[in-house]
């Protein structure tokens, strides 16, 4: 049976070009700068961001720990929205490494109000108060959502009247390119520093980029060091990373056009009901009450079908497209649900 695993985009496995790649890499000590491929790679993402220089990192986690690490002093304060995979997703791994004290802000969508972000923000000096030292985004957000550009470029605007430089976390920057119609320097201009990951969407085995101005990505490796993550012959894994880059990233529509598939099919079934409409990236969020079907029985009930899901969390599900999952497969998922609610509204009625 064919596995439809919508878990998330990072069950995506590296294509056979990738793999060929990864043979052929031409690699050296990337602690002597010498690995040919991993500069190849930085340059790369450097210049589609926009930015002066990037360096290369084994995961999206480690990127964001590092831009912390790297922008901000122990006991500083980082302003970033209630939800966000840093928060929520990476093992309060702020305070170990950079001993930093996370300030959130609650949102319906990932937006933090930019008034709220103001209130935040800490001016007075003195004994007693931490210095605010960073305001992270994230864009495609966690809970799906794509930032607009003039709400990115009010919050920069707004960090840049207090000198407070910002980190996007764009783990999907493009996903969120693709659903802006934009480049993804057109965003990355809104941030001081960007991470994006190779290993989602993209498809690439391993790989996250961390962009920004020289001087801040100089400190930034030092300071991957620190972390254990400088890397030897890592060429083998740049080199997939590179396809990622210039072949991946075209495709990214069809797991949108996939998503809105998703929604469309879903929002006709009587008891699901859609956390939002009109999806704009790859990432679709529904409920369906546990009186009508328990979330163990389907979450089980969708495996024996070969559809894998995580169970839903604060009851919402949470599907991802990507690079293998077909618009048949969409139709497959969503006639699944509906037998399934079919089948026990009519066990309840017969109860
Ligand atoms: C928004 C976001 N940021 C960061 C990450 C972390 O990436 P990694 O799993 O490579 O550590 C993820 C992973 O899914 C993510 O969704």
């Amino acid at each position: 049976m064919q596995k439809i695993d919508l878990r998330s985009d990072t069950v995506t496995h590296p294509t056979p070009e990738m793999r060929a790649a990864m043979a052929q890499a031409e690699v050296g000590d990337d602690g002597y700068g010498e690995d040919p491929s991993i500069r190849c790679l930085e340059e790369r993402a450097a210049d589609l961001l926009g930015k002066e220089s990037a360096l290369f990192i084994p995961t999206g986690t480690f990127g964001n720990q590092l831009a912390l690490f790297t922008h901000c002093d122990r006991g500083d304060e980082v302003i970033l929205e209630d939800n966000c995979h840093i928060v929520a997703n990476e093992m309060g791994a702020a305070g170990v490494v950079s001993g930093v004290q996370l300030r959130t802000i609650a949102s319906e969508n990932g937006l933090m109000s930019p008034a709220e972000i103001c209130s935040r923000i800490r001016r007075v000096g003195g004994l007693h108060s931490p210095r605010t030292g960073l305001i992270c985004l994230e864009n495609v957000h966690s809970l799906g959502e794509v930032l607009p550009l003039e709400y990115m470029e009010e919050v920069y605007a707004l960090a840049g009247r207090y000198g407070i430089p910002v980190h996007l976390d764009g783990a999907r920057l493009f996903n969120a390119a693709l659903a802006l119609k934009t480049e993804p320097q057109e965003i990355a201009c809104f941030a001081d520093t960007v991470m994006f990951c190779l290993s989602k969407g993209l498809c690439a085995p391993v790989g996250s980029l961390l962009a920004g101005s020289a001087s801040f990505i100089e400190s930034a490796r030092r300071k991957r060091q620190i972390m254990g993550g400088g890397m030897r012959q890592a060429g083998v894994l740049a080199a997939p990373g590179l396809i990622a880059l210039e072949r991946m990233r075209d495709r990214l529509n069809e797991d949108h056009e996939n998503a809105r598939l998703l929604e469309s099919l879903l929002s006709e079934i009587s008891q699901v009901y859609l956390k939002r409409h009109n999806i704009p990236a790859n990432i679709v969020f529904f409920r369906v009450p546990e009186d009508v079907v328990p979330a163990a029985i389907l979450v089980r009930e969708l495996h024996k079908r070969g559809i894998i899901i995580n169970p839903p969390q604060n009851s919402w599900y949470r599907l991802v497209t990507h690079y293998g999952i077909s618009a048949d497969n969409i139709r497959c998922v969503a006639s699944g649900i509906a037998e399934l609610i079919a089948k026990y509204n009519q066990q309840i009625m017969e109860e």
